[in-house]
């Protein structure tokens, strides 16, 4: 057994920029040069340039499933313009999809976030391959322990219903509403879905492949294509996890909503890390190195940590999601005059649950509380409804606003991130009334 202190993020954050800008960082995947270029295309400064090193070598061609001749794009299931507005390799779920759908959001309409696109996966040789100087003998790459799909399902079974949520979520309003500029792909508040996952704990995973006390991070490896950005092969989607959060929550997920995981969401095995940013959660999971020194990878150096002028030199790491609010209503929705609407929605926290949330129907001057339907869960999502009865036809704009129970409640403005994560600023929903 591997005792540890409960995770305190924020120190856990600030000792691994400390590491990462004194050099510590390192990939053997990418060259100095390689860094430095991504980093002059991503604008992230000069920090990014200290990420160069030493690490284990990439799965074998072997151990990668290869492309299927007829897939036909980089998501394979169908993805009508009902359900589903499409940027490139990523999906976003239209949040009107949602009327009457019920708590959890079917596997038909739940979004898809692919960094390259989804591998055809077979079930019976794939392999779960731990290695790493956090295990017992420090097995290496080349000689791992294994788990088959069949051993993980017979492990004792969990299951938690949680959001999971892209880090830039709402990312289209830093444009839309603060008028600021960022990079990456322009979300409306889709990219975020609610389901039942079953899975055995990453937990009693690692304890059986031998960890150690000594571990401190462990990072989990996808079997898609090697990610391509500015012309530099970043080699597979990883991102460490503290082993505290490993050892907490986190599920080897094999089901969604009650059926075997789809394709698209990682099927035969993926990562469900519950209140953290989406790329936590690593889809189609091949490797995962458990390591008794910091790990780093582009993943948690280059992206998904917060740049700009109100964050430190380097950046800011991010892991846990901030509270947001979505309307299941059409973007420019259409409501009849002289009658009563009930406005439906959902919030959610990584903080917890849902303490309440306020509506505004009057460009945010006066807020009323919504009423809850049923009883959210911490790491889901909570439902609510608010009677509205418009006055003249005309344009408005609906908010909601959310409060959970930590007390955090979401702000007018977000800051500002060159890369426009973390969008937690209460959304103007423009409504036309007819
Ligand atoms: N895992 C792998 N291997 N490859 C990916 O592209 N995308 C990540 C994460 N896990 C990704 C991945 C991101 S950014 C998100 S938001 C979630 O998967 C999306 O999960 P979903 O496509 O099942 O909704």
């Amino acid at each position: 057994m591997v005792d540890q202190q409960p995770l305190d993020e924020r120190d856990y954050d600030r000792a691994r920029l400390r590491q990462w800008r004194a050099g510590l960082a390192t990939d053997a995947r990418l060259t100095r040069r390689d860094v430095a270029r991504l980093a002059a295309g991503l604008s992230l400064g000069a920090g990014a340039a200290a990420f160069a090193g030493g690490r284990p070598p990439a799965a074998s061609a072997a151990e990668r499933p290869a492309a299927p001749e007829a897939q036909a794009g980089p998501i394979l299931k169908p993805l009508p313009p009902e359900l589903f507005t499409v940027f490139g390799t990523n999906a976003e779920m239209r949040w009107e999809a949602m009327t009457g759908a019920g708590h959890l959001v079917p596997v038909d309409r739940f979004f898809v976030r692919n960094h390259t696109r989804t591998p055809v996966v077979d079930a019976e040789t794939w392999r779960l391959r731990l290695f790493g100087t956090g295990l017992r003998g420090s097995p290496t790459a080349e000689a791992p322990v294994e788990f088959g799909y069949a051993d993980l399902r017979r492990l004792p079974a969990e299951s938690v219903t949680a959001f999971l949520e892209c880090a830039g979520n709402g990312r289209s309003f830093f444009g839309g509403q603060q008028g600021q500029s960022v990079s990456g792909t322009a979300w409306g508040l889709g990219a975020v879905g609610v389901a039942r996952w079953r899975g055995v704990r990453l937990g009693t995973v690692l304890r059986r492949a031998g960890l150690t006390r000594a571990a401190v991070d462990v990072q989990p490896e996808g079997l898609d294509p090697d990610f391509v950005s500015g012309g530099v092969n970043l080699g597979p989607v990883r991102r460490p996890l503290p082993v505290v959060k490993a050892l907490d929550d986190v599920l080897l997920a094999y089901e969604m909503n009650g059926r075997p995981l789809p394709p698209d969401h990682g099927f035969p095995v993926r990562l469900v890390v519950p209140s953290w940013i989406g790329i936590a959660s690593v889809k189609w999971v091949g490797r995962i190195e458990v390591s008794a020194s910091p790990l780093f990878s582009p993943w948690n150096t280059q992206f998904y940590r917060l740049f700009g002028p109100d964050y430190p030199a380097g950046g800011e790491l991010i892991d846990r999601q901030v509270v947001k609010s979505a309307f299941e209503l059409p973007w420019n929705a259409s409501l009849p005059a002289g009658r009563t609407h009930v406005l439906r929605g959902r919030s959610w926290s990584g903080n917890g649950r849902i303490r309440h949330v306020e509506v505004s129907t009057d460009g945010g001057m006066t807020w009323q509380r919504a009423c809850a339907l049923g009883r959210g869960e911490a790491a889901g999502w909570q439902r609510w409804e608010f009677p509205w009865r418009p006055g003249a036809p005309g344009a408005y704009t609906v908010r909601a606003r959310a409060t959970d129970v930590t007390g955090a409640t979401q702000p007018a403005q977000t800051s500002y991130n060159t890369l426009g994560y973390l969008f937690g600023a209460v959304v103007a929903h423009p409504v036309t009334v007819v």
